[in-house]
């Protein structure tokens, strides 16, 4: 090892892997997180980031020696001690590890990045019914919106956290000038003590977790429908589901998907036929002109009643459900709150362009949907 003068070799290459892999992950899947239609990429980052702090934690144990979670300083008076310190001499030694300040910010970024991670993956499982964990959805999607608000609000939360320690070091690289910054890029710091070594079975794990974090990347966002990501909702064929409701409910518009609206608004859509949003559409009129007999009606809105909004556990059922909030359900989806809600940023010019017309012409906008499918990343305004 090639040591430079009056400088320690404190965090050999797979301390520093781990730290920006950490970083770096963080910051995309928080990115990523902003666009619904990114969420493959938000799981393809986020997985990395999890297998990264239980790499992380390994490492904790088996790793380097200034890399030990036993060297972290976790007591309440040295932190004291240090911030007093700090302030007093502007020209004091630093330690060859982790500070106190920085053993807290690892501590907390280790407990509150695995929360993270769990509650994103059971997410993925439960809300999106999707992955290896889809099954989830069955029996707890009532929990989806408190793990969401856990991961949303646990995510800030390690983001202020990492501004403070961004600040810190540069307070420590241009105030205290201890070089700090480049002590995570060259491994070296301006301190006493004694050299990192590392065997080549510590490498080794490395190279396991870099090559699992490729392969969760590669995995996640490929393309093609493997288990990793797979949905637990297969597409419909409203075709064969019910020839009726797909021949007669669709000679006007596509047929809406059952699970969208609450048995309340199917019904009110049959009461309302007479007047269907314009439409006059009854049984005494003659064929051809908007007549659905009354069996048929029968048969449409039976259909669509057993797999209406209440029966299902998809995310958008439960959220419809919920948004009613105990009330009867509109007539169309687009005066459902929660429709409301997840458009309110679309400006109206886009709804009536050329390729949208109106805002009940969801197929535009969401690819797949005439088969049921509600994916985020088949979210594309056309242009
Ligand atoms: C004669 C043509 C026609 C037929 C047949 C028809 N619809 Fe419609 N439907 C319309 C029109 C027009 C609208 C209003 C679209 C708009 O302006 O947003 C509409 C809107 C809807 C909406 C509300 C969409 C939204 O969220 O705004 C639902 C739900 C709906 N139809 C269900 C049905 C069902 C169920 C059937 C079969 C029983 C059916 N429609 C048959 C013409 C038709
Ligand atoms: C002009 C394009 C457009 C039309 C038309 C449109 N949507 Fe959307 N929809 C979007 C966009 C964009 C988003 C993502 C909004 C966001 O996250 O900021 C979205 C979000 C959603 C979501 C929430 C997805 C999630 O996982 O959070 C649902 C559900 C949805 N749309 C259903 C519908 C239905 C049903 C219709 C038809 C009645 C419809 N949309 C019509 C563009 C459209």
């Amino acid at each position: 090892m090639n040591k430079k003068k009056d400088h320690v070799f404190v965090w050999p290459i797979y301390t520093r892997i781990i730290h920006w892999l950490i970083a770096s992950s963080f910051t995309f899947a928080f990115i990523f997180s902003l666009q619904e239609n990114l969420l493959n990429l938000h799981v393809a980052v986020g997985i990395i980031f999890g297998l990264m702090l239980v790499y992380r934690i390994i490492w904790g144990f088996v790793g380097t020696k200034y890399a030990k979670l036993n060297t972290l300083k976790l007591s309440l008076a040295e932190l004291k001690f240090y911030f007093i310190e700090k302030i007093r001499n502007r020209w004091r030694e630093i330690p060859a590890g982790h500070n106190p300040a920085s053993s807290w910010y690892t501590i907390i970024v280790l407990v509150v990045g695995s929360i993270i991670s769990i509650t994103g993956l059971l997410l993925y499982g439960i809300q999106e019914g999707k992955g290896y964990l889809g099954f989830l959805n069955d029996d707890y999607y009532m929990y989806m919106d408190i793990l969401f608000d856990i991961h949303k609000y646990a995510s800030y939360f390690v983001l202020v956290w990492a501004v403070i320690h961004i600040v810190g070091v540069l307070i420590e690289q241009f105030y205290h000038k201890t070089n700090m910054v480049f002590a995570m890029i060259t491994g070296y710091k301006k301190a006493k003590g004694e050299d990192s070594k590392i065997g080549k079975y510590k490498s080794g794990l490395t190279y396991l977790f870099l090559f699992m974090s490729a392969l969760v990347f590669f995995v996640s966002t490929d393309g093609r429908n493997n288990p990793f990501v797979a949905s637990k909702y297969k597409q419909h064929d409203y075709k064969h589901e019910s020839f009726t409701y797909y021949t007669e409910c669709g000679a006007c518009h596509h047929p809406y998907p059952p699970f969208m609206l609450p048995t309340s608004s199917w019904l009110r859509v049959k009461e309302g036929l007479k007047n269907h949003f314009g439409e006059e559409i009854s049984p005494i009129m003659k064929k051809g002109e908007n007549r659905i007999s009354i069996n048929d009606q029968t048969v449409i809105f039976n259909y669509l009643v057993e797999n209406s909004a209440d029966k299902s556990t998809r995310e958008v059922s439960v959220k419809v459900m919920k948004s009613l909030d105990g009330a009867r359900g509109r007539k169309s989806i687009t005066k459902i709150q929660y429709w409301k809600d997840t458009h309110a940023n679309i400006p109206n010019y886009i709804f009536k362009s050329q390729k949208v017309k109106r805002k009940s012409n969801c197929f535009a906008c969401h690819k797949n949907f005439e088969k049921g499918i509600l994916e985020d990343i088949d979210i594309k305004i056309p242009k």
